[in-house]
């Protein structure tokens, strides 16, 4: 009796009704039907982005919440970040079941590139904390996608901090290419810094090292406030300045709240032709309403009240259909020129020596919210002949600063901690790669 139901949460577990979204040219495909996929997304943060907590560790949270996703009729939400030490699996079945992908932001304010220091920050410890944060989704057919940071690059001065997300990304996808996992897409969100946004993003998509180009690209837009339009939003000359960047382009954070009460009037030209070439949908920030005002419902402990932004949101997305056809995608664009005339070294920097185990080995266990490695660069620690358990206590060793941080998400290390120590049973620590195999070796027993 015990057995057959442990049978059957294992079937539950490893049953994926979505299929894989893959990138063909500047495009989502759907990998079964082939069909063009626009992202219909929020962006999920409840907690708001000064308190970290990981709302897809917590089948409570994301229960309460996925039937809300289910009725604005979004196949797509976007986390900042998560605990790669706590068991992920229902929440990810949930969502699956209910057509809804996942791109995650594979960084905390703990574990992420600095913008005081991204050298530094750029090293051993913080590729180890990743790389287990992808251990822990990589199994998942409906993960679209990660992010290998989030407007690290705020303001023109840090443009140097570039080279180290582009490193980021790099190893990233060598990483997921050396664990045989899936292709899944690695890309960057980017902030709206006007002065550097064309610049960047060619410098993310361009040079000869096809890994250390992103797979897609992320742009957090709040251009368009209130009754606007295609032209006077200034999306027009987006569309025409992207027009030409050989991987998807999609908005990683939409919707201006200067004007009040949103009407949502973008969603009709971001799921139109006068689009669907360039961009591939978005995500609207953000499903909760915190300090900052973007929510589209209130939450209060287990109950969840629609706001009039959702009811907008929801009618504007209901009355807006994808284009028709393949919207007009392309396959023939090729990787961007490298900028000229930055005044700094813009060539990507080597993966730290020390890390070159993680790819042979595995990353092992992650820290969690407890994961503190901007400052881990002294190249003290050597992965090559440890334990996994080792490795995670090396990744708390040193304790950094969280002024500079790049995630969205600005350190509240008290709830981190709180967080992180919630329970992690058994079940926890096993991937659904290696329930997999407990669940042959069940059949075995039983057939
Ligand atoms: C993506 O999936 C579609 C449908 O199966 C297929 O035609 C296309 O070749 C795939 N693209 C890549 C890059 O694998
Ligand atoms: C942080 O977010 C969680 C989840 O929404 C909430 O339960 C908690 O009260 C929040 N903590 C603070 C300090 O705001
Ligand atoms: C970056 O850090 C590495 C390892 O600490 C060091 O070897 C390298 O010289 C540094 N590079 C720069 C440009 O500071
Ligand atoms: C990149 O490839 C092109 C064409 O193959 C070649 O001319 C160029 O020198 C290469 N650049 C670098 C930096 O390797
Ligand atoms: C709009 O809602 C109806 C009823 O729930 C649904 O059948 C339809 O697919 C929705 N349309 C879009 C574009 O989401």
């Amino acid at each position: 009796m015990r057995l057959s139901l442990f049978w059957l949460s294992l079937a539950g577990a490893v049953s994926a009704a979505l299929p894989s979204i893959n990138v063909t040219g500047n495009a989502f495909l759907n990998s079964e039907t082939g069909e063009r996929f626009y992202i219909r997304g929020v962006d999920y943060q409840p907690g708001g982005s000064s308190n970290l907590t990981d709302p897809l560790g917590d089948v409570e949270s994301c229960s309460r919440d996925i039937p809300y996703f289910q009725e604005l009729g979004l196949n797509t939400i976007r986390v900042y970040s998560v605990d790669n030490t706590l068991d992920h699996s229902e929440c990810m079945q949930k969502l699956d079941d209910a057509g809804i992908y996942l791109i995650l932001d594979v960084t905390t304010p703990g574990a992420s590139i600095s913008r005081s220091n991204p050298n530094c920050s750029y090293n051993a410890d913080f590729l180890q904390s990743i790389f287990a944060t992808v251990d822990a989704f990589a199994d998942y057919d409906n993960v679209l996608g990660f992010f290998a940071g989030n407007e690290v690059v705020n303001d023109e001065s840090v443009l140097d901090t570039a080279p180290y997300i582009k490193a980021t990304v790099r190893d990233l996808k060598k990483y997921i290419k050396a664990r045989n996992y899936r292709s899944i897409p690695v890309g960057y969100s980017a902030a709206d810094v006007s002065s550097v946004r064309l610049d960047l993003a060619h410098y993310l998509n361009c040079g000869n090292d096809s890994t250390a180009r992103v797979d897609m690209l992320g742009v957090n837009d709040y251009s368009w406030c209130g009754h606007s339009s295609f032209t006077q939003s200034g999306y027009s000359q987006k569309v025409k300045s992207y027009t030409g960047y050989s991987a998807p382009i999609f908005l990683s954070e939409y919707g201006c709240n200067t004007q009040g009460t949103r009407e949502f009037s973008e969603v009709a030209s971001i799921y139109s032709t006068q689009m669907s070439s360039v961009f591939s949908g978005g995500l609207v920030y953000e499903y909760s309403q915190e300090a900052d005002n973007y929510g589209l419902v209130e939450i209060n402990g287990d109950s969840v009240t629609t706001l009039d932004d959702f009811n907008n949101l929801k009618d504007m997305l209901n009355s807006t259909t994808d284009p028709t056809g393949d919207g007009g995608y392309v396959t023939t664009n090729t990787a961007s020129s490298c900028p000229t005339g930055w005044d700094f070294d813009i060539n990507v920097p080597d993966t730290p020596s020390d890390a070159s185990s993680l790819f042979e080995k595995g990353a092992g266990e992650g820290s969690g919210f407890d994961a503190e490695t901007q400052e881990s660069c002294d190249g003290s620690f050597d992965y090559s002949d440890v334990s996994s358990s080792e490795v995670v206590s090396s990744s708390t060793k040193t304790s950094a600063s969280s002024t500079k941080t790049s995630a969205t998400t600005s350190s509240s290390t008290s709830s981190a901690s709180q967080t992180s120590s919630s329970s992690k049973g058994e079940a926890a620590q096993l991937s659904v790669g290696s329930l997999s195999s407990v669940l042959v070796l069940v059949s075995v027993l039983f057939l």
